[in-house]
């Protein structure tokens, strides 16, 4: 009986049209927390899927789901009740995340008065954040350079914020932040993190005497303004595919390392799509080519994503532990101590592939590839609950938290790289 409603339910919600609109809203859509019990849950979600659109939020693909997991997906207000009434017939435990994401979508910028200055508390455009670039570099001359690496597909200016002295420094850490267009904590993250090696505590600003920051605060410029203008949910960069099915390519799938192996997929239409060959777009490559040409000078390397509250590091496309797997874990054992003693947040950490899950053709893997040992990828707040659409009230206390994290990172890197 079960079963035949299953196979109406599915076929009802394929048959629901789903329009197109320039911009898009999100009023009466929800996030649905599945608490993945056993392989006929799994199972279930997959046909859910084959027949409509879920937007994965955690994990980033439905391949990634397995059973004593959770899975946090985002559903269309048109299919949101069959879906619903699906777990439940199903016997699968879940949370409603967001009965109403467009609220979620609203709420997110809803807590500080309206101004129009770039502000390190509030979510930025990316046209405020180019106006910030530009006052930093006039106001710090001697501190602070701002240099293109090269345009992105719609012919943005892709700006890396070269942050220390010129003269005495030798060894350089870069940073990236924003390689997920949707996961907007990132950016905030990389602005306050310039803020800080500017005119943060003293142990913080001390660390530029001695060390570079190569910082680029939004890594996928057009997929950014995109989530502004059109999309909110947006994830990949907004090149056309060859065929012009989809747009968007994963840009932490278009790594030269293990290129389209595992964890990602070859079908442009996918969320997790490697793009036509490594470094395929014109993004990654801007990027690789800058860490290629001062890999000399680069130590570590740290990617800023959200959400999850992790600390991961190599490797990300096999089980197999890293060489360095010792000494990474203790770094990241040290790092999250010290986020955690602000605010008690709490922190999972070890090898990306085992904590989180395994993915090919990510930018930490391929940084520690060209011999760039101290390689990390944070996850920052929360743990879903408002996933991507983390309020701007959290800003502050997330930078302030992971500020201490990577300030742990650079002093190691800086006391033990040779
Ligand atoms: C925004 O904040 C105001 C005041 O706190 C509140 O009344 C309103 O419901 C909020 N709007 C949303 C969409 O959360
Ligand atoms: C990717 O790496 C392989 C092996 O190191 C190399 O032969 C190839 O040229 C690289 N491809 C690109 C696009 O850099
Ligand atoms: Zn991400």
């Amino acid at each position: 009986m079960y079963k035949v409603m299953n196979y109406f339910l599915i076929w009802v919600l394929g048959s629901a049209a789903s329009a197109v609109l320039a911009k898009q809203t999100f009023h009466g859509d929800k996030v649905f927390r599945a608490k993945l019990q056993t392989e006929g849950h799994v199972a279930l979600i997959h046909k859910i899927k084959e027949a409509i659109k879920l937007d994965f939020w955690h994990p980033d693909t439905a391949d990634r789901m397995v059973p004593h997991t959770e899975a946090d997906f985002h559903v269309h207000s048109d299919q949101a009740d069959s879906v619903q009434i699906l777990l439940q017939q199903n016997s699968v435990p879940y949370e409603v995340l967001f009965h109403d994401l467009q609220e979620g979508i609203e709420a997110q910028l809803n807590n500080t008065k309206k101004s129009k200055r770039h502000s390190y508390t509030k979510y930025n455009t990316w046209e405020k954040i180019v106006e910030w670039t530009s006052k930093l570099t006039k106001k710090y001359p001697n501190l602070v350079q701002r240099i293109d690496i090269g345009k992105s597909v719609e012919g943005r200016p892709m700006y890396v914020l070269q942050v220390g002295n010129p003269d005495s420094a030798t060894k350089a850490i870069f940073m990236d932040c924003g390689i997920h267009a949707r996961e907007w904590i990132s950016p905030a993250f990389c602005q306050w993190f310039v803020k800080e090696l500017i005119k943060g505590k003293n142990n913080i600003r001390e660390l530029v005497k001695s060390l570079t920051f190569y910082i680029l605060p939004v890594f996928n410029i057009d997929g950014y303004v995109w989530t502004w203008t059109e999309d909110r949910m947006w994830r990949k960069n907004r090149s056309p595919s060859e065929d012009a099915k989809c747009v968007g390519t994963d840009l932490n799938r278009n790594f030269n390392i293990s290129w389209c192996d595992i964890g990602s997929s070859d079908e442009p239409c996918s969320e997790i799509y490697c793009g036509a060959a490594a470094e395929s777009e014109i993004e990654t490559k801007n990027v690789a080519s800058f860490i290629r040409s001062h890999v000399d000078s680069i130590k570590a390397y740290i990617s800023f994503h959200s959400f999850s509250q992790m600390l991961l590091f190599p490797f990300s496309y096999t089980y197999e532990l890293a060489p360095d797997h010792k000494e990474l874990d203790e770094i990241a054992k040290g790092a999250v101590a010290e986020l955690q003693g602000l605010y008690g947040t709490s922190y999972t950490y070890g090898p990306s592939a085992s904590t989180i899950y395994p993915t090919a053709g990510s930018s930490d893997d391929w940084a520690y590839s060209l011999g760039i040992k101290y390689s990390f990828t944070f996850e920052l707040r929360d743990e879903g609950k408002k996933g991507f659409l983390l309020p701007q009230s959290q800003i502050k206390a997330t930078c302030q938290e992971t500020t201490l994290a990577v300030a742990y990172i650079a002093k190691y890197v800086l006391d033990h790289s040779t």
